[in-house]
């Protein structure tokens, strides 16, 4: 399976990423970078950081510092940490690893270079796939699939975690998240409603330290400052891997419950961020959601076989 993972490294990125590294099914044509965790220069040099640690062959392309209207902001310090590593050590970093020209260019030349064979999996803001969009519309006919982690769509009652209405890969770029869920091409949204059922207490991540070498270890470094968040201020005993399960989405869709319909993002106001689908079972719909193509979201997961997925391959 040929895979786009645009991110912003991030310390569950990181884990989406020694996922991916070990999966032989998938085939990583490149990682492209955006804003969200940290500022742009940060993701970017924690994701050659990362291709190199996890002996990744695929190019770090780099993406978007502002959001589509231009604001440069990157998400509170508090949940991944001043470097977007949970603040752990980091070794010089490999600046060959970086391809020449930017994330969204890569993007349309990947999707024409292999029409409906590649899939984007896109665990940041959604800024990159957009310009790519707005710049070549036809490419989302050339998409596989996209699966995005973001959105909180209160169906399993859980809100938002940047507001209550809103999720942070949604928040940080709404205007652009919309464009996303509007455009013709099948997007699977991996949200809060599932990815807080994945969670890695202290004994599942002091076991990957123990048995996933050097990487494991490293991992469970990076996630002390996470847990610490998720103790202090959602009350959890764990961290929550939410970009990790967009991979499993990848690989695994029937672990999945979906629910389709077409979506609308608030792009202001108190809610902005809000995702919100008009489910398909839902009599004559509104004329707000009229003309949108009708997108997946996800509302259950098997999240026992996840954990133990991706303790087995790691
Ligand atoms: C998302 O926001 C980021 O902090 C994480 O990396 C994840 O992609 C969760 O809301
Ligand atoms: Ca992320």
């Amino acid at each position: 399976m040929k895979i786009i993972f645009d991110t912003d490294p991030g310390i569950d990125d990181a884990m989406a990423l020694l996922y991916l590294s070990k999966l032989p099914e998938i085939e990583l044509l490149g990682i492209t970078t955006v804003v969200g965790n940290a500022d742009i220069d940060t993701t970017t040099r924690n994701a050659l950081f990362l291709k190199q640690q996890f002996g990744l062959e695929a190019p770090v392309v780099r993406g978007a510092g502002k959001t589509l209207d231009g604001v440069e902001k990157a998400e509170p310090v508090i949940v991944h940490g001043l470097n977007g590593l949970g603040d752990i050590a980091l070794p010089a970093v490999d600046e060959s690893g970086l391809a020449p020209g930017e994330a969204s260019q890569f993007i349309i030349d990947t999707l024409r270079a292999h029409p409906g064979e590649v899939t984007i999996v896109a665990v940041g803001r959604m800024t990159n796939l957009a310009l790519a969009l707005r710049a070549a519309p036809e490419v989302a006919g050339l998409a596989r699939q996209v699966i995005i982690m973001g959105g909180a769509f209160g169906y399993r009652g859980r809100s938002g975690n940047i507001t209550p209405a809103a999720e942070a890969n949604i928040h940080g770029d709404p205007v652009a998240a919309d464009e996303i869920f509007a455009a013709d091409w099948p997007v699977v949204a991996v949200g809060l409603d599932v990815t807080h059922d994945i969670v890695l207490d202290t004994d599942y991540l002091a076991a990957l330290a123990r048995d996933a070498g050097e990487n494991g270890e490293l991992l469970r470094q990076m996630c002390d400052h996470y847990a610490r968040f998720y103790k202090e201020i959602m009350g959890l005993s764990g961290l929550v891997g939410h970009d990790l399960l967009a991979v499993t989405y990848a690989l695994f869709p029937d672990w999945f419950e979906t629910r389709r319909g077409p979506v609308l993002v608030v792009r202001d106001g108190i809610a902005v961020g809000q995702t919100i689908q008009m489910p398909e079972t839902r009599k004559g719909g509104h004329p707000a959601w009229a003309g949108r193509p009708s997108q997946a979201i996800c509302t259950g997961v098997e999240a026992a076989r996840v954990l133990a997925h991706f303790r087995e391959v790691t």
